[in-house]
């Protein structure tokens, strides 16, 4: 039976107790409303581990004040049902206190969160690593899974792992799309069926830049510039970035030299209204 649990010390004891029993632990950090791209990080920790916790906590640290985090969606029930039907055997659903009362230590992973969404969301990386570093240490998982839909938040991710010596493995997972293309998210619902409408342009410049790179392009400035043709082409789409970096430091490049090693990243942010939707891509 899936259970939901509220507070750091009862799980701890409830993952200490799988453990000594042999068994591998899958984790799930999220921040709820559910949807299929969750879903699928959560099949994936199903079939690997033989229990798998998730996670559900809106986290305040990664979000400005000028942010949406008053207003996150927010669906406990419907998610339960999701994770229960799943196979999921712990939710971890702690409150704001429970995670961060009378508290002071944070987690900076440095260069990797300067540019991209570290640009225009300051300390938003810093939040993120400090709540999946917490929660690392109360799930102490085998192996925790990631969206590539977030891809600068999963190079940080496991930059700190290696950085800090955290026994987990970190799995990347693909990212999990719209009919139409445009990546699924929970901020998706803050959009009106014309932006809805509108946000097709964000998957259209995704898969014209990726299908430039892979076809040799080797000017950025061009792959840019066709990307934000794209995405130019509705007036309630505004450009927050639209870049090429290299996929492991996140530093702009100029120009795309495939070798085996190297790993090409094309990331957009764009707002429509006040909502702001990520999509990249990756060429290696
Ligand atoms: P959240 O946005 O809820 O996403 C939780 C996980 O689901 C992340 O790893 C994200 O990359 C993945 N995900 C979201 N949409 C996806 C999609 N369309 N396809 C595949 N995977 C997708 O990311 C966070 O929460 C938070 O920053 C968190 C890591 C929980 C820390 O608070």
């Amino acid at each position: 039976m899936m259970q939901t649990i509220f507070d750091v010390i009862k799980t701890k004891a409830i993952v200490r107790e799988w453990k000594k029993s042999g068994n591998t632990i899958g984790f799930v950090p999220t921040m709820g409303f559910l949807h299929e791209g969750h879903l699928s990080l959560i099949q994936k920790s199903v079939s690997e581990n033989n229990r798998t916790v998730v996670s559900i906590f809106v986290n305040p640290t990664q979000f400005a004040p000028t942010e949406d985090l008053d207003k996150y969606p927010q669906d406990i029930q419907a998610d339960t049902n999701m994770c229960g039907l799943a196979g999921v055997d712990l939710i971890f659903l702690p409150t704001v206190e429970e995670m961060y009362s009378n508290y002071s230590t944070f987690v900076d992973v440095e260069g990797l969160t300067n540019g991209l969404c570290g640009k225009s969301r300051p300390g938003h990386f810093r939040g993120v690593c400090t709540i999946v570093n917490k929660l690392f240490n109360i799930t102490t998982p085998d192996r925790a899974y990631f969206g590539q839909k977030d891809a600068q938040q999963l190079a940080v991710i496991k930059k700190m792992v290696l950085d800090l010596n955290m026994d987990v493995e970190v799995i990347t997972c693909p990212t999990i799309r719209e009919k139409d293309g445009l990546a699924k998210s929970s901020r998706n619902s803050y959009l009106s069926p014309e932006e809805r409408k509108a946000a097709r342009v964000v998957s259209q410049a995704i898969f014209e830049g990726e299908r430039l790179v892979k076809s040799g392009v080797k000017e950025v400035a061009n792959v840019v510039k066709a990307m934000e043709d794209i995405i130019q082409t509705e007036p309630l789409a505004q450009i927050d970035y639209v870049e090429i970096v290299d996929g492991y430091s996140m530093k702009k490049i100029e120009k795309i030299e495939m070798t085996e090693k190297s790993l090409i990243l094309g990331a957009v942010a764009v707002f429509f209204g006040k909502t702001r939707l990520i999509d990249n891509f990756i060429v290696n």
